[in-house]
């Protein structure tokens, strides 16, 4: 399993990075206005400068099928680790496969944004997206049962041998990570604050002040009985 960062903080992206935990990072229009990354192209080619040779997903920001295609093309220029992040329908419901199998074909990495259902997976997956990413919150906001569509989704893509990796995003919770992680996802991508979270451990942190506490003792009788 993967772990991708969610965020557009570079400070964050590289203090994990060099933690060596990151495989990836995923942005999209509002992580990196709500990390104050104005100049997506700016933003995206330190990001992925940074991260080389792991990949950056950055997602297009038009309706428009035809510039949804133009925008992604121009994405790819920006760095080899760009993929781009296309949603399965725009906001009219139009799908937007066409667009992903034409990059795809293009030889430019698609990540199939805004999952929520085994279906969009199954159609995404046949246009040849790369990624398919889910998103766990928002399916919970709904009612709806991420960690069964997940290990579903995960399943059908292995029994018939599509190429495309189940990416969970849209967690809000150390148990979205785990309950991911238990129902098989290829990769998850965890908000900074919940890398955090996973880290840190109350009663870790009082059996290795323990440790510490004892070599000294033992230290110090060592210094004793010189
Ligand atoms: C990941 O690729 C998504 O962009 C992200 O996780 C969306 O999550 P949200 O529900 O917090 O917007």
């Amino acid at each position: 399993m993967e772990v991708f960062i969610d965020s557009a903080n570079i400070t964050e992206i590289e203090k994990w990075l060099n933690m060596g935990v990151l495989d990836g990072v995923t942005t999209n229009p509002s992580i990196m206005f709500k990390d104050g990354v104005y100049d997506a192209k700016a933003g995206a080619k330190e990001i992925a400068a940074l991260v080389n040779p792991r990949s950056v997903s950055v997602e297009v920001t038009t309706n428009d099928l035809d510039e949804m295609l133009t925008q992604a093309q121009t994405f790819a220029t920006w760095a080899p680790n760009i993929v781009v992040k296309i949603p399965q329908i725009n906001q009219d419901g139009i799908p937007c496969y066409g667009v992903i199998r034409q990059l795809e074909k293009e030889g430019i990495k698609v990540n199939a944004t805004v999952a929520l259902s085994l279906g969009q997976v199954i159609l995404a997956a046949k246009a040849g997206a790369t990624y398919i990413s889910i998103f766990a919150g928002r399916l919970a906001d709904e009612g709806g049962d991420a960690p069964t569509l997940i290990a579903t989704a995960v399943d059908w893509l292995e029994r018939w041998n599509y190429k495309s990796k189940i990416i969970v995003g849209s967690i809000r919770s150390v148990g979205d990570v785990l309950a991911a992680a238990m129902a098989g996802a290829h990769v998850i991508t965890i908000p900074p604050q919940f890398l955090g979270k996973m880290v840190d451990h109350k009663y870790s942190r009082d059996i290795v002040r323990q440790f510490t506490i004892d070599a000294q003792k033992a230290l110090e009788m060592m210094e004793k009985a010189r």
